[in-house]
C-alpha cells in the first residue's frame, strides 16, 4: 500500500457544478481568436512534441538530424520562451516541455499577461516513470497486478508534476499481437481483458481521486484506436479490420479507461479501412463520445493533422482542409501541426465549423484545467513537492515492480543460484545500465539512485558481494571474442549470460522484420552451451523475441525485459532466489519472426488440429508458440484439482483447488479461459475472462473462484452485440495452452444491448 504524505496541501476539489458555471462564464467572455488560441499546443520542438535536453540536442545535431539553424534556435533554451507573445495574446492553451523552469515562466505569461488569465496545460510523455524509471509498461503488465500498475503510475505523476508536467500522454493501451511492432513495448500486451484492467489502474494512478491535489496529472489514453494492428507490424502502417474485431479486442481497454475517468485521448496516426483516425468522425465522435461516453478532450498525435494532407494519407487537400475535417471529426487540440491556430477562426467565419463545436472544444479543455486546480495553483510548487518525493521509497517500488515483471521461462533446477558457486557473468548488456532504460525513459536520472539501486546486473552482483567475474566477450552488435569467452566460461561453476536487443530498438518507429538475436549472440550461446557448464540465459528486450536456441540450450531462461532503474537488483534478487519469480507473459513468444502476429486468442480455422499436413501451421515451425500467453514458472510447483465450471447467480463461476506442492512460498496466477463452441462467427480458441492470484506456502491449498459476468461472453458481429445461449468450453489453468477442458451451458441470457460500456 502506498502512503503519500500531503505536506501543507492547500488544494480542494471544486464541485463539478461550480466548474461548469465557471467554464461557461469564461467561454462567454472569450473572443473567437481566444477560443481558437486555447486549442493550440505550443513549444513543440522541431523533432518531437517536447523540449529536449542539451545532450539530446547535441547528439541530434552531430547525427545531422537537425539543421544548424534549428540547433541554434533550440539551444538558446527559448523554444518555449519564443512563444511568449503567442501565450500573452491568448493563442496557446497548452505547452510541451519537460522543464519546470520553462513551464513556470510560460505559465507566468499566461496567468499575468493574457487577457483572461487562463493557465496553461503542460503535456509530455510519462509512460513508465519519470525520475524513477520503472520497467516498460509491457514488462510491468507481466505482473498481473492492478495495484502495482496504479502505484507506479502514481509515483510517475508526482515526479512529473515536480518537473512541471500536469498532463501525461499515457496510458498507452494499444493492444498488440505483433512483436515486429516496436511499440508493443509501450503497451500492455495482447489481451483485451488484462489490458482493460491495466488501462483503468493507470488512469487511477495518474489522476488520483482528486487531480487538484497538485500531485497528480491528467491522463491521455492513446492511441485511439487499433494502432497496434498496423499491417506487417510496420509502425504507422494502415489497418484493415472488421468492426467486430475492433469492438471485441481493440476498443475495450479504451472503454475501461473512459470508465475510470480518463480526461483526454490521443487519436492514432494510422488509417483504419482507409480513413485516418484523425478525421474519422465515426470513431472520434460516434463511437468514442457517443457509445463509450467519453467526455474529456481529444488531442491529435504529433503532427497527425498535417499528415492527412496530399503527400501523406492524402485524404485532405491541405492544412486548412485537414483542420476542418479533423476538428469536425472531434479533435479538440492540435499537437504540432500548426493547422488549427491560423485556420479555425476563418473556418468558423466561413460557416464550415460551428461556434457550438468550437465552444464545445474549449469547454472540454477548460474543465480539465479547473479539475487540475490550475486556476488556483498555476505554478509548480517545487518546495512542497520536493518534500513529498522520497527517492528511496520510489526506488523500492521500482525494485518491486522489476522483480514482479521478470518471467522465468525455463529452469531445470540451476536456479536459484547457489551462492557458493563461482559465477561467470558474460555479455556486454549485463554491464550496460543505459540498455535497461526501456522505450520511454524520458526522465532517466540514475544519479538520484546512487547507493539506492543498481541498474545493471554486474553492479548488482558486485553490490551484494557475489563471487563472480564479468567478461565482456561479446555484445549485441556483432562483437565476439570467442577465445576470451571460452576461457572465461572454462573457469565457471555456472555461467550467467545476457542476450537481447538494445533499449532503443523497441519503441516508436522501431519495427523490425527480423527479431532473432542479432550479431553473433547465437554463436556466443553455442560456445557457452558447448562448455557443458550450467548455463543461465537472461534476456533483455522490449518486445517478445524468438529464442528457440536458448530454450533448447540454456539450463535456465529468464525474461528480463527492459526493467528500468532497478533492473540489476531485481534480476539478482530473482537469480539468487531472494525473490520467487511470479511474472506471466502477456503476449505469446513466437518461434520465429515469420509467424508474427502470434496470439493465443485467435479463432480456430477450418483445419485446426495438429497431426495432419493439411492443417493451419507453418511446415517449418511448431504449431504451438515458443511460450504461450499466461506462461511463467516459479521456484515452487502448483497442482490444480477439482476444476469446475457452472452458471450460478447470473455469472459463470470457474473454481478449482490449487495446492503448492513445492518447497517454498510462491504466487500463482490462476487464469480463467472460455471458448464459445457454436457462434455466428468464429470465436477465439480461448479468451481470458478473469484471473485470481494466490500466494501459497509450501503444502498450502486454496479453493479459487473466478466469477465471469455473463455479459462478457458476448461478442460483436459488425456493430451488433451478440450474447446467445449455448455451450461453452472453459479452463482454469496456469497458462493459455494448458489445463483440463471443462464445459458449461448458458440456457438463457437477459437482453444486453451493448457490449461497449
Ligand atoms: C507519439 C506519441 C507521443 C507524441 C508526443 C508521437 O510521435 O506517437 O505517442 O505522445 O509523439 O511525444
Amino acid at each position: 500500500m502506498s502512503v503519500l504524505l500531503v505536506v501543507g496541501s492547500g488544494f480542494a476539489m471544486m464541485p463539478e457544478a461550480e466548474i461548469e458555471r465557471r467554464v461557461q462564464d469564461l467561454v462567454g467572455q472569450m473572443t473567437l481568436q481566444e477560443k481558437v488560441g486555447q486549442l493550440n499546443l505550443v513549444g513543440c520542438s522541431v523533432i518531437g512534441a517536447f523540449d529536449l535536453d542539451r545532450k539530446a540536442l547535441d547528439r541530434m545535431f552531430a547525427e545531422k538530424k537537425i539543421t544548424k539553424r534549428e540547433y541554434e534556435h533550440l539551444i538558446s533554451g527559448k523554444s518555449l520562451l519564443r512563444e511568449e507573445p503567442a501565450i500573452a495574446a491568448g493563442n496557446a492553451g497548452a505547452v510541451a516541455t519537460r522543464r519546470w523552469e520553462h513551464f513556470n515562466a510560460a505559465q507566468k505569461v499566461a496567468v499575468e499577461k493574457s487577457r483572461l488569465h487562463i493557465p496553461l496545460l503542460s503535456g509530455t510523455d510519462v509512460i513508465h516513470g519519470w525520475d524513477t524509471t520503472f520497467p516498460t509498461t509491457f514488462a510491468e503488465s507481466c505482473a498481473w497486478d492492478e495495484d502495482l500498475w496504479r502505484r507506479t503510475a502514481e509515483i510517475s505523476a508526482l515526479e512529473a508534476r515536480y518537473e512541471g508536467c500536469n498532463w501525461t500522454y499515457a496510458p498507452m493501451i494499444d493492444l498488440a499481437r505483433d512483436a515486429r511492432w516496436g511499440r508493443i513495448a509501450e503497451g500492455g500486451g495482447q489481451d483485451p481483458y488484462l489490458l482493460s484492467l491495466l488501462a483503468a489502474a493507470r488512469v487511477r494512478g495518474f489522476q488520483g481521486e482528486d487531480m487538484s491535489d497538485g500531485r497528480h496529472v491528467a491522463a491521455c489514453m492513446k492511441h485511439f484506436v487499433a494502432y497496434g494492428a498496423c499491417e506487417g507490424g510496420r509502425d504507422y502502417n494502415l489497418v484493415e479490420m472488421s468492426e467486430g474485431t475492433l469492438r471485441d479486442f481493440y476498443l475495450p481497454p479504451f472503454a475501461a479507461a473512459v470508465k475510470a475517468g480518463c480526461q483526454s485521448v490521443m487519436p492514432a496516426f494510422h488509417s483504419i479501412n482507409g480513413t485516418p483516425c484523425s478525421h474519422s468522425k465515426w470513431l472520434l465522435t460516434d463511437v468514442l463520445q457517443g457509445e463509450l461516453g467519453f467526455r474529456g478532450f481529444l488531442v491529435s498525435d504529433c503532427q497527425a493533422i498535417v499528415q492527412c494532407t496530399e503527400e501523406m494519407h492524402g485524404t485532405c487537400h491541405d492544412k486548412v482542409d485537414a483542420a476542418e475535417k479533423c476538428f469536425n471529426a472531434g479533435i479538440d487540440m492540435d499537437m504540432a501541426s500548426g493547422a488549427f491556430g491560423p485556420n479555425l477562426a476563418n473556418l468558423v467565419k466561413a460557416g464550415k465549423i460551428s461556434m457550438a463545436r468550437l465552444d464545445d472544444a474549449v469547454s472540454k479543455l477548460l474543465r480539465i484545467k479547473f479539475r487540475l486546480g490550475l486556476f488556483e495553483n498555476p505554478y509548480v510548487d517545487r518546495e512542497g513537492l520536493r518534500k513529498q518525493i522520497d527517492y528511496r521509497r520510489h526506488g523500492a517500488v521500482a525494485r518491486e515492480s522489476a522483480q514482479r515483471s521478470i518471467v522465468l521461462l525455463k529452469n531445470d533446477g540451476v536456479l536459484p543460484l547457489d551462492g557458493k558457486k563461482k559465477i561467470v557473468l558474460v555479455g556486454h548488456v549485463c554491464a550496460d545500465a543505459a540498455d535497461m532504460r526501456g522505450a520511454w525513459a524520458c526522465g532517466w536520472q540514475p544519479h538520484l539512485f546512487k547507493g539506492i539501486l543498481n541498474t545493471c546486473l554486474r553492479d548488482a552482483l558486485k553490490a551484494r558481494g557475489a563471487d563472480f567475474v564479468f567478461t565482456d566477450a561479446y555484445d549485441m552488435e556483432g562483437r565476439l571474442d570467442a577465445e576470451a569467452l571460452k576461457k572465461a566460461v572454462a573457469a565457471a561453476d555456472v555461467v550467467v549470460a545476457g542476450f537481447g536487443e538494445h533499449s532503443g530498438q523497441s519503441g516508436e518507429a522501431q519495427s523490425f522484420a527480423k527479431l532473432e538475436l542479432r550479431g553473433r549472440q547465437l554463436e556466443a550461446a553455442e560456445i557457452i552451451a558447448a562448455s557443458g557448464k550450467p548455463f543461465v540465459a537472461v534476456l533483455f528486450n522490449g518486445r517478445p523475441i524468438p529464442v528457440p536456441e536458448l530454450k533448447a540450450k540454456a539450463n535456465a531462461l529468464v525474461e528480463g525485459w527492459h526493467l528500468g532503474m532497478a533492473a540489476g537488483d531485481a534480476l539478482a534478487d530473482v537469480l539468487f532466489g531472494d525473490v520467487n519469480p511470479s511474472g506471466r507473459l502477456t503476449c505469446d513468444i513466437p518461434n520465429a519472426s515469420g509467424e508474427c502476429p502470434r496470439y493465443y486468442n485467435r479463432p480456430n480455422t477450418g483445419r485446426p488440429a495438429a497431426g495432419s499436413p493439411w492443417t493451419s501451421k507453418y511446415r517449418d515451425l511448431p504449431i504451438v508458440s515458443l511460450y504461450p500467453f499466461g506462461y511463467g514458472l516459479t521456484y515452487t510447483k502448483f497442482a490444480y484439482s477439482n476444476e469446475k465450471a457452472e452458471v450460478r447467480g447470473g455469472d459463470v463461476v470457474l473454481t478449482c483447488e490449487v495446492k503448492n506442492i513445492g518447497a517454498r512460498e510462491g504466487r500463482e496466477v490462476v487464469q480463467g479461459y472460455v471458448h464459445d463452441v457454436l457462434a455466428r462467427v468464429s470465436r477465439p480458441r480461448r479468451e481470458l475472462k478473469g484471473f485470481a492470484a494466490v500466494v501459497l506456502k509450501p503444502g498450502e491449498a486454496r479453493e479459487v473462484e473466478i466469477r465471469i459476468p455473463l455479459k462478457s461472453l458476448g461478442y460483436h458481429v459488425g456493430s451488433e452485440f451478440v450474447l446467445e445461449p449455448g455451450r461453452y468450453f472453459a479452463w482454469v489453468a496456469p497458462d493459455s495452452d494448458s489445463g483440463k477442458r471443462l464445459e458449461f451451458t448458458v440456457d438463457a441470457v437477459v437482453g444486453e444491448k451493448s457490449g461497449m460500456r
